[in-house]
């Protein structure tokens, strides 16, 4: 979604600022815009790419402090007036916004009456005006900034750049902005892992600063005004490459990652000796661990059906109730929150507006929320304070793939070390523990020989509905698999738990009709196969991914075999064909895989 680069030091802003702007490209967008002080503010815009934008700009644009952006439409179309930055009426402000402004038509309609003529229809575009506004007061970029905020109501990462003054400000709430501090020059990024190719020396903005920034400088102050220390933390670094390496694509890199991510995400943390895990960010005695009277997790998305699989782990393994709920639903519904339960917020990318916003529901309700996140140090990793990293690497696809893997393993690893102080043996842990290490391995095995993938795409590619069934552990796997083929196939994807097909669904089957049935060897194999018989009864034509070896393996019309896995971890093998199938059907179609249409990386906004 929207994201902000910014720069002030000794060297030529440009390059930078399109530097900083690519590596934002992942979280999604629809249109670029950079402005660069010269003397005056030159401001190019483009709906489009980054490198649509790059390719409009002059060649030797000096000055050497700038402010972009990438847009994702929220307020007003998808056009170059839309697009940041924005302007004030002499051109003497110049800003970029990410978040929403809730009061701009009351700002905007005040503005007009004054005379100002407002050239986009985003809510954005006001606070330009309205600190050119209050600059005429006092000539003070940082008090005019802070006034205008404080007419403002929603959120903002805010950058504002001024004709006649040296310096950025920037402003921060509910919305990431990060400065990185360099020798002699600052960065300013909404997306903290991208400094790190610039400096490892950052300082986080919280909700309610306001920061004034000189190529040397820092100084940071609340909303209302009184000053405040500026805390400099080391940038961790995150294992693995952003770039492609040898793969055509991040989503086909990620899906090959996966074996080496689970490695890291398990490494140090599983206790082969007690069969126990042994999470220690959590910071759960076992004796407190005993005593939780239920589990509820959130999320969104591919984090959502990672939460749900967590939650059934943790049911079977841990013996307490938990129960997962859907983010963006979460607070609007005014939850009753028990202090001494557990709640987890999963997500990847830790800057989700709506898993946000449930985490402060549940923090306001008087319960602690632990963190099951991917970026060190992001807004929902502070905000919880506590919790589990997954350590995925940099995702960049944006449809999710390691990241999944990852979560549901961190969930299984908390499922273990609760289990183990409640209920579950010392030899059925250490089943689990040796299940997990095998995981890895027989990924790698998997992708060595990935069965027909292409003939399951023949099958989905032009089908008008795509239908993904499973039961029990594998009824979240297959909604997992419709998510990822509809997000990047544009192909409307239909997910249920395979018992509920009769109760409904079926009565869009026709002949062709493509079905993915995901039929580990568990417990509920064999009613699965039963819907496989009322569907082929029906004209479907049947995906199965089952069990090398397996009795079923030729129940489908074609047939993927997975290496056999120990039933509850069977999430880990599953998921992947799917994940192939998607990438390879959106091959077939066309598509932009890494950044489909619509999409971003990062749902900054509720
Ligand atoms: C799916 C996908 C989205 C995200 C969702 C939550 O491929 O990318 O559905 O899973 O927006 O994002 P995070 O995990 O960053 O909170």
């Amino acid at each position: 979604m929207c994201g902000i680069f910014g720069y002030i030091g000794s060297k030529r802003a440009t390059p930078i600022l399109v530097d900083g702007l690519r590596r934002l490209e992942y979280r999604g967008y629809d249109s670029t815009g950079i402005a660069v002080k010269n003397g005056e503010i030159s401001i190019f815009k483009k709906v489009g790419k980054v490198s649509e934008m790059q390719s409009i700009l002059p060649s030797n644009i000096q000055g050497t402090s700038g402010i972009g952006h990438t847009r994702w439409a929220t307020h007003g179309g998808v056009t170059e007036e839309n697009a940041h930055p924005h302007a004030s009426s002499s051109g003497d402000v110049v800003i970029v916004h990410n978040g929403i402004i809730n009061n701009s038509r009351i700002l905007r309609a005040s503005l007009v009456a004054q005379g100002v003529e407002l050239k986009s229809e985003t809510d954005s575009e006001a606070l330009a005006h309205i600190i050119e506004i209050e600059l005429a007061v006092d000539n003070n970029p940082e008090a005019a900034v802070r006034r205008t905020l404080q007419k403002a109501s929603g959120t903002w990462g805010l950058c504002v750049l001024f004709k006649n003054h040296d310096v950025i400000v920037v402003a921060a709430n509910g919305s990431t902005l990060e400065i990185g501090k360099g020798d002699g020059e600052m960065f300013i990024s909404s997306d903290g892992p991208t400094l790190s190719e610039f400096t490892d020396r950052v300082v986080h903005l919280h909700d309610d600063d306001i920061a004034v920034l000189t190529a040397t400088s820092i100084t940071r102050s609340s909303l209302k005004g009184d000053r405040k220390s500026v805390e400099v933390s080391v940038l961790e670094k995150s294992w693995g490459e952003a770039d492609l390496g040898e793969y055509e694509h991040y989503m086909l890199k990620e899906i090959h990652e996966q074996p080496d991510a689970l490695r890291h995400c398990i490494s140090g943390r599983l206790d082969r000796v007690r069969g126990n895990g042994r999470l220690g960010g959590l910071r759960l005695s076992p004796s407190a661990l005993a005593k939780v009277p239920h589990v509820r997790l959130i999320g969104c998305g591919t984090a959502l059906h990672a939460a749900e699989i967590g939650q059934l782990l943790i049911e079977k393994l841990a013996r307490i109730p938990a129960v997962t709920h859907i983010a963006s639903e979460f607070r609007h519904n005014d939850p009753v929150i028990n202090p001494n339960a557990l709640h987890f917020a999963v997500s990847q990318s830790g800057e989700t507006a709506d898993t946000l916003s449930a985490i402060k529901e549940i923090q306001l309700k008087g319960a602690q929320v632990y963190g099951v996140v991917n970026v060190v140090g992001s807004t929902i990793a502070r905000q919880c304070g506590q919790g589990v990293y997954i350590h995925s690497g940099p995702e960049q696809a944006v449809a999710s793939t390691k990241a999944f893997s990852n979560m549901v393993v961190a969930l299984t690893m908390f499922a273990l070390q609760v289990g183990r102080s409640r209920s579950i043996s010392k030899e059925k842990g250490k089943e689990i523990i040796h299940g997990l290490q095998q995981i890895p391995h027989l990924i790698e095995e998997y992708l060595e020989d990935v069965g027909p993938i292409m003939e399951a795409v023949e099958l989905v590619k032009d089908a008008k509905s795509v239908f993904f069934l499973g039961r029990g552990i594998s009824a979240p796997v297959a909604k997992e698999g419709a998510l990822k083929l509809m997000e990047v196939a544009y192909i409307p994807c239909l997910a249920y738990p395979a018992g509920e097909m009769k109760h409904g669904p079926i009565a869009l089957l026709e002949e062709g009709s493509p079905i993915i049935f995901v039929v580990p060897n568990d417990h509920v194999k064999e009613k699965t196969v039963s819907a496989i018989h009322e569907s082929k009864a029906r004209g479907a034509k049947i995906i199965l991914i089952h069990e090398e070896g397996d009795e079923i393996s030729e129940e489908g019309d074609v047939n993927i075999a997975i290496p056999k896995v120990h039933p509850l971890l069977s999430p880990l093998l599953t998921v992947v064909p799917m994940q192939l199938i998607a990438y390879h059907t959106a091959l077939a179609l066309g598509n932009d895989v890494d950044r489909p249409r619509n999409l971003a990386k990062s749902v900054t906004v509720e």
